[in-house]
């Protein structure tokens, strides 16, 4: 069965096709990193906006990409997905609103999904059946909103292991990019800034001993004091980007592999945005004593077929919203 996913909830309008939750269609993603970065952050008006603009276009180019001409309910199409939360408001009332219409226009199920479910559902895109993941699980959520650990037993189904008690890795990324003088979004710049350079001066690791939480405020913070501080040499950038990126792969990895160590699980499921970074892969993969599985890079920043995944899942247990589904900004897991 077909999916439709629609994925809105801050800067990337993403639209996708998805066959049974894990082969895709087509998965076209309209980022407006260049818009908001001149701002050094996402402006939620902007967004919005920007939204309604892209969506219709990408829905149609979504379509024929899958091989369907436009006009009427699409052959083959089940339902339709949409994340309703977490997210920006209006944002997130854009994508929903489309997607509410299309179900009712095909008179197909509407699927509200969160988008932190849909970040982890990405791990069964585009892999054969007998390499998607196993439960029980453990999720390693890393995005720019969130970091969470999560105890997964089955589909849909969450225990909280640990989170951040302050900032997510991924917004920790961004505002030490900003103190460094490097772009919008900060992650792949600290990413590129570092590859291959010495990391220094060390850094504090977090490490919240006898917890599985996370902090990464303090971190920010030193990182910040470096780069103020009078005898802070701007040539040294890179070497501080490393040292940031190295901290906060460290702890990680080393928390990820503790939390592993106590659970009986099959695999450790790595998503979100800051999951595409390429020294969180090998680190991660290095130190949890188990199967890791993580979505290829281009499926781990925002997109819709990881929403299409999640919903398809969610369908299989029977699940649908009513048409009074609202969006949920600050819609938690767990
Ligand atoms: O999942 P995502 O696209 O959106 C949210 O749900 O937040 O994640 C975006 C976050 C941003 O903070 C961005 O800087 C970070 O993911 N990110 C990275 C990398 N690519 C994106 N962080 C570290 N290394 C990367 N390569
Ligand atoms: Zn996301």
């Amino acid at each position: 069965m077909k999916v439709l996913g629609i994925e809105t909830s801050c800067d990337e309008t993403g639209v996708a096709l998805v066959e049974d939750g894990g082969h895709i269609l087509s998965n076209v993603v309209a980022s407006q990193v260049e818009l908001h970065a001149r701002y050094g952050g996402v402006v939620p008006e902007v967004a919005s906006r920007q939204h309604l603009l892209t969506l219709l276009p990408l829905l149609r180019t979504g379509l024929e990409q899958a091989g369907y001409r436009p006009g009427g309910r699409p052959a083959g199409l089940g339902a339709v997905a949409v994340t309703f939360g977490p997210g920006l408001a209006g944002a997130l009332l854009v994508g929903l609103n489309l997607a509410k219409a299309l179900a009712w226009a095909w008179d197909l199920p509407l699927i509200g999904v969160n988008h932190l479910e849909a970040h982890i559902y990405a791990a069964w895109l585009d892999r054969p059946a007998r390499e998607q993941p196993q439960f029980p699980l453990l999720a390693l959520v890393v995005s720019g909103g969130h970091t969470e650990i999560l105890f997964v037993p089955e589909h849909g189904q969450y225990r909280m292991v640990g989170r951040t008690r302050d900032d997510a890795a991924g917004e920790a990324f961004d505002k030490v990019a900003r103190v460094l003088g490097l772009p919008f979004p900060g992650g792949p710049a600290v990413e590129q800034a570092a590859r291959g350079v010495t990391p220094g001066p060390r850094l504090p690791r977090p490490w919240l001993r006898g917890s599985d939480d996370f902090s990464f405020s303090g971190l920010k913070t030193a990182v910040l004091r470096l780069a103020e501080s009078a005898d802070y040499d701007p040539r040294a950038m890179p070497g501080v980007a490393a040292a940031f990126q190295e901290a906060v792969v460290e702890v990680l990895a080393a928390k990820a592999a503790a939390v592993a160590r106590r659970h009986r699980v099959r695999c450790l499921v790595m998503a979100g945005g800051v999951a595409a970074n390429q020294r969180l892969r090998q680190a991660v993969t290095a130190a949890v004593p188990l199967p890791v599985i993580c979505p290829p890079i281009s499926l781990c920043t925002d997109n819709g077929a990881m929403v299409a995944a999640a919903g398809y899942f969610r369908l299989q247990r029977g699940e649908r919203h009513g048409w009074d589904l609202d969006v949920v900004p600050t819609l938690r897991l767990v």
